[in-house]
């Protein structure tokens, strides 16, 4: 049986079968995760709408355009009220989830957050929180509130990469964080970059064996896009059809999780959401921040709809999903469901 048989069969691969995959330009992996996908999860595509409420952090993550040190930056961050406002707007688009995205940034008490979190539960929907490393209270906490899922990428598992590219923190306590989510009840999300600057492919294997062991409900892959305003400009940046190809793999060894086609994705590729769903991928997450903070949370360059509206976005993303026979979702869109 080769690889790709055995990983549609029993879902699980040894790192040199995976290194195999990842090397290979064989364009069967992806139709072999789109059936995959086909099988577990239906036809049905989940949109979540992302709310990025602050580009304040105080962490000095080499690769992002929301660093500490990127002075260039405009700063912004949301009030609450406004936050549970695009909340409102998200729901009435017709949104089951909403993501509150934002950098590590202090101004927010843990209070302020378990407020917004209530708030936003009023309306009937799942919220997605991803604010970084927090303690195992806080976490807690944000979950008593009503928060359901959490995003957290590792990154990247290989320590030495780990460390060098995230001054002042750890490879083991962003483990840990993820373990506490995980216990504390969380439908757990994490995700890796792809092509960072002295990743090999045999670390991305290991990334992908550590989604596999931590068996987490959702994953995110995004190819690594230099930004100009950080200590990595002058790296050349990940190769997309590499990062779709560690998405596909995901979907195989683990058939029934949330999987999203990221924005760093359609940011490489024009067509690259709907790649991504057509390998394996079965979420997207339109941006439902309104006005001039799109443009302002700039990750990386080149985002797309930094000049879009959330009613544009969602036009333009459901009638590409129905383009290719998919159709969308009406549900809460957890693991399980
Ligand atoms: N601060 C939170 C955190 O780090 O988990 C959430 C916000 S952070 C901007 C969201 C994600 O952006 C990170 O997990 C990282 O993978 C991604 N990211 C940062 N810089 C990037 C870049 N240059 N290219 C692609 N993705 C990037
Ligand atoms: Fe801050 Fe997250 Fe960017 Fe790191 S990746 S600098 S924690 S926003
Ligand atoms: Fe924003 Fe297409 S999803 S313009």
């Amino acid at each position: 049986m080769n690889i790709l048989e055995k990983a549609k069969k029993y879902h699980s691969l040894e790192k040199e079968e995976i290194v195999a995959l990842l090397k290979s330009s064989d364009k069967s992996l992806f139709i072999g995760a789109d059936e995959v996908r086909e099988k577990y999860k239906g036809n049905e595509v989940h949109l979540r709408g992302l709310i990025e409420f602050s580009n304040i952090c105080k962490r000095t993550c080499k690769y992002c355009g929301l660093r500490g040190e990127n002075l260039k930056l405009e700063r912004y961050r949301l009030s609450c009220n406004e936050i549970v406002d695009f909340a409102k707007k998200g729901a009435s688009y017709g949104y089951k989830t909403v993501v509150l995205q934002s950098g590590e940034d202090n101004h927010f008490s843990c209070d302020d957050i378990c407020k917004i979190v209530r708030e936003i539960k009023n309306l009937n929907i799942a919220v997605t929180l991803s604010l970084g490393e927090k303690t195992y209270e806080e976490y807690q906490a944000y979950k008593l509130a009503g928060a359901d899922r959490y995003l957290l990428r590792i990154e990247t598992t290989d320590e030495n990469l780990y460390k060098e590219l995230h001054p002042k923190m750890s490879l083991e306590n962003r483990k840990q964080c993820l373990d506490n989510l995980k216990k504390i009840g969380y439908e757990t999300g994490s995700g890796c970059l792809v092509g960072l600057p002295g990743q090999t492919i045999e670390s991305l294997a290991d990334d992908i064996l550590y989604f596999k062991d931590k068996d987490f409900d959702m994953i995110g892959v995004g190819p690594f896009i230099p930004n100009p305003n950080t200590p990595l400009a002058n790296y050349e940046g990940g190769d997309f059809w590499l990062a779709i190809r560690v998405m596909a793999i995901i979907r195989l060894l683990l058939p029934d999780i949330n999987i999203p086609a990221t924005t760093a994705m359609e940011t490489l590729n024009p067509n690259g959401r709907i790649i991504a769903l057509q390998s394996g991928a079965n979420v997207v997450m339109p941006n439902i921040t309104e006005g001039d903070y799109r443009r302002k949370y700039e990750i990386y360059p080149g985002k797309i709809c930094v000049g879009d509206t959330p009613k544009h976005c969602r036009q333009c993303i459901s009638s590409k999903i129905l383009s290719i026979g998919r159709t969308i979702s009406n549900s809460y869109g957890f693991r399980s469901d």
